[in-house]
């Protein structure tokens, strides 16, 4: 179906009430849409209720399969969100504990959100999501996989997955492959229309859309957040209420401040992190199996407890990783008797026994 055009879009959104006045991006393709309005944030909740009805407005549009208005700050990228005391936050709910400014949801028919985080790009973070994903499936677990990276979004290739995800006018309905429920902002977002996207744009869009799929009822979701520990990641964990978040590294890395400053994100929204994997640790040699610990040996889980977390294990550096990972099956369907599967059903077990 062709779906509104963008030119229809807005001139559904000049219907609305205040709404052209804050618009900030606009984004469609084949009938999903997704529109920014910025706001000053202290007047996110005056601008709710213009959100919500330009929403409304677009999903009646013939052929829309999916709308999402979210709201963005206008305040400099770099700004700290305020503190979790800061005297200005909202006066906590009768009864309730002092919250911070942005309460974490839970995921309706969702038992639990693990979230997979790296300090840098490029570490495994989505080959390990996507293996962990796959193993707790197999495990009899009801496993969903949400890719959150907007710029690189690898899920659909590491599953073997990319068509659009259809939708029933106000939720999407996940793909599914190897038995894992899956969503990805790559399904949704044409990569050039991502790039000009501002950082906060995409964040709340991220956000949104979590929310935005019929999940069903999932034992575990896993989600494969972007690169990096900053705002952007931050956001997501104040947003989306998360059991733990793994941490993946390198041995190269492990020692470096990227991995601390991932622990001290989630500490200050209070999730717990699981612990640490270290990926492309030993070398197995694909012609005899041999081992080889070309970076050193037990330096990860010495840096984890010197951390205070826990080392949740390592994961061979492998060409059948890759290639099998990058061709669609991941390596604990392709090679289940492998060594490398065995690292990825041990990591399950363990993010399992901390559930
Ligand atoms: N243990 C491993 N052995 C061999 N290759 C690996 C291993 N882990 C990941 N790779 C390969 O390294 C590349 C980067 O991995 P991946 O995409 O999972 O990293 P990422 O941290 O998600 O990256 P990004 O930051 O871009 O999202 C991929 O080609 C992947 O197949
Ligand atoms: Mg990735």
């Amino acid at each position: 179906m062709a779906g509104p055009t963008e030119a229809q879009v807005r001139e559904t959104l000049a219907a609305v009430n205040g709404a052209m006045s804050l618009l900030d991006g606009v984004a469609v393709k084949d009938g999903h849409i997704q529109v920014a309005l910025a706001i000053d944030p202290t007047k996110a909740e005056q601008a709710e209720p213009v959100r919500k009805a330009a929403e409304v407005a677009l999903r009646v549009l013939p052929g829309v399969l999916s709308a999402t208005v979210v709201l963005t700050a206008t305040s400099e990228p770099g700004s700290k969100p305020a503190p979790k005391q800061a005297p200005a936050a909202p006066a906590p709910k009768a009864g309730g504990q002092p919250q911070s400014p942005m309460n974490p949801e839970d995921i309706p028919g969702v038992k639990a959100v693990v979230a997979v985080a790296s300090g840098k790009g490029g570490v495994g973070k989505s080959t390990v999501a996507a293996n962990l994903a796959v193993s707790l499936a197999k495990s009899g677990l009801r496993v969903g996989l949400m890719d959150a990276d907007v710029f690189g979004p690898s899920v659909p290739r590491m599953l073997g997955v990319n068509r659009k995800p259809d939708s029933d006018g106000k939720f999407l309905v996940p793909l599914e492959a190897h038995g894992v429920k899956l969503m990805s902002m790559g399904f949704m977002v044409e990569e050039r229309t991502a790039m000009i996207w501002r950082g906060p744009m995409v964040m709340s869009a991220v956000q949104q859309m979590i929310f935005q799929v019929q999940w069903g009822d999932l034992d575990v979701l896993v989600l494969d957040l972007p690169p990096g520990t900053g705002d952007a990641q931050l956001t997501i964990a104040q947003k989306v209420k998360l059991a733990g978040a793994v941490i993946v590294s390198t041995p190269q890395d492990i020692a470096l401040l990227d991995v601390r400053r991932g622990l001290t994100m989630f500490e200050k929204v209070s999730v717990p992190v699981f612990g640490i994997v270290e990926n492309m640790s030993m070398y197995i040699c694909p012609n005899c199996g041999h081992e080889a610990h070309i970076f050193g040996h037990g330096g990860a889980a010495a840096e984890a407890k010197a951390l205070g977390c826990d080392f949740l294990g390592e994961i061979p550096l492998s060409l059948p990783i890759r290639e099998q990972g990058d061709a669609g099956t991941p390596i604990v369907l392709s090679q289940p008797n492998s060594p490398e599967a065995e690292a990825f059903r041990a990591l399950a077990e363990r993010v399992i026994q901390k559930l």
